[in-house]
Formats: C-alpha cells, structure tokens, sequence
C-alpha cells in the first residue's frame, strides 16, 4: 500500500515557526518518523510540502492515480481553499486531515475546514503524532476491507 503525505503552506518552517504552537521538530523529523511508523506497517509513503496551491494541487492529481490514501495537512489551505478541496475530492482516495494545532482551540477562522467534509477523519492538536495517528488509522481501516 502506498501513501501520499502532504503539507502545506509554510509547515518548511517548523522547528523554527511558533514552537509554542506547532512544537519543537523540524519538517524533517517528522517525516522520518512517518517514513519509520511507515517501515514498521509495511507501507510505502511519499511525502511532500510545497508554499505553493498548485504546486500541491500539481502533485495530488500526478500522485494519486498510484496511492491508496492520503494525510494531508492543508496549513492555512484548510479554511479556505476549494481548488483544494475538488483535487482532493476527485481523487476518490480516503483522505485524512491532521493538524499539530487544535484548529478549534484558536481564532475563530481557523475553527473552519472546507477540507474536512470531504476527508475520511479528521486529527487536531496532537502534534507530531497527529501525522503518525493519521497513518495508523489509514493503513488498518483499509487492511480491514482488504
Ligand atoms: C495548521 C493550522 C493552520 O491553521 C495553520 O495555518 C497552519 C498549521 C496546524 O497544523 O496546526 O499552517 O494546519
């Protein structure tokens, strides 16, 4: 099984941007402890971060066509972007959505997703681990229709 990881718009900066927030690990440690939670599953993942809407929007619909599921965290994407939302949607591929910041727990805006009525599930708030959750939930839900 194979899975995309994208994220959004400044999520290169982590490590570096509002610790308080986002935590202390850089994009980079994340995702190889996603690239080793991936290893333990036996699942392949390719990630990806991009500042850029089409950019994303260019590797969802190059990427997808050979992934099984998606985690996508959207960054500031998520409250507004329906370009997005209908790459994602016509993907048809189950997608989850996670955020390292509880999204309902901050100012008003970002309390709303466009992305999460098309997404599978939903993580807010957990941190790194929301990726990491995110992954295990993906993999068995679709080991168990298999
Ligand atoms: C975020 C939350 C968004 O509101 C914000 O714009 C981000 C990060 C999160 O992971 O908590 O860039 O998606």
């Amino acid at each position: 099984m194979k899975f995309l990881i994208i994220h959004g718009p400044n999520l290169n900066m982590l490590g570096k941007r509002e610790k308080i927030i986002y935590g202390e690990k850089t994009l980079a440690e994340i995702n190889s402890l996603l690239k080793k939670q991936a290893e333990e599953l036996e699942v392949e993942i390719i990630s990806f971060q991009s500042n850029s809407e089409g950019a994303i929007i260019d590797f969802i619909q190059e990427q997808s066509p050979k992934a099984d599921g998606m985690i996508i965290n959207p960054g500031a994407l998520t409250h507004y972007s329906f370009c997005l939302r209908d790459a994602l949607l016509d993907t048809k591929l189950p997608i989850v959505e996670v955020h390292l910041s509880n999204i309902y727990a901050r100012e008003e805006w970002r309390a709303k997703s466009v992305i999460a009525p098309i997404a599978k599930g939903q993580i807010s708030g957990l941190g790194w681990r929301s990726y990491v959750f995110a992954l295990q939930a993906l993999v068995s839900e679709l080991r168990d229709k298999t």
